[in-house]
């Protein structure tokens, strides 16, 4: 799978986890925010490394600019690590903690949306298909490494179980994807 496509699905599968994240703060429901808030921190800790070890280092030199957002990118990380290390310091129970993890939404919506409308369109035309193809191979390998599910443990699903996953996962977008772009993006039941 093409690199940005398959970061792009992991930015989509945790705008999913924030928005439910968002409907149990909301509705008081702690229990459920504490589930979500580690699902939150595990796939924001597997994105930034396979971002970091294998992503960044690839794409680095292909122009100036990219360069100038990499290196952004990586003081956007450190951020959202620091971030996440302080809510994991805290109890639930502390009004800061709920506030540390708006806070921490906010910086990485803020953060994806500029991979993904600066980043990655001046990568589509700065490399050809075949090397995304390549890259996108490697981040599989490093989620692989890591313990964490790649595309291939979720191709066999249908398209009704994908669509499925989606909706109770409230992934954005899911309504317009591929069948292979959905499973990509969902984490698996
Ligand atoms: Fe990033
Ligand atoms: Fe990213």
């Amino acid at each position: 799978m093409d690199a940005l496509t398959l970061l792009t699905a992991d930015h989509n599968r945790v705008r999913g986890l924030f928005t439910r994240f968002q409907s149990a703060h909301e509705a008081e429901d702690q229990k459920t925010q504490v589930e979500l808030a580690t699902k939150i921190i595990h796939e924001l800790d597997v994105h930034t490394s396979i971002e970091e070890t294998t992503f960044y280092p690839a794409i680095s030199d292909v122009t100036d600019e990219v360069h100038e957002l990499v290196v952004e990118g990586e003081e956007e990380h450190r951020v959202a690590k620091e971030l996440m290390a302080e809510v994991q310091g805290l109890s639930p129970e502390d009004e800061h903690w709920a506030a540390k993890m708006k806070v921490l939404i906010e910086s990485v919506e803020h953060h994806a949306e500029e991979e993904e409308k600066e980043m990655f369109p001046k990568l589509r035309s700065a490399l050809d298909a075949a090397a995304l193809e390549a890259l996108g191979e490697a981040l599989e390998a490093k989620k692989a490494e890591l313990g964490a599910p790649t595309l291939a443990d979720k191709i066999d699903l249908t398209k009704e179980e994908l669509t499925q996953l989606a909706r109770e996962q409230e992934i954005p977008g899911r309504s317009k994807m591929s069948q292979e772009e959905l499973a990509a993006t969902v984490a698996p039941a």
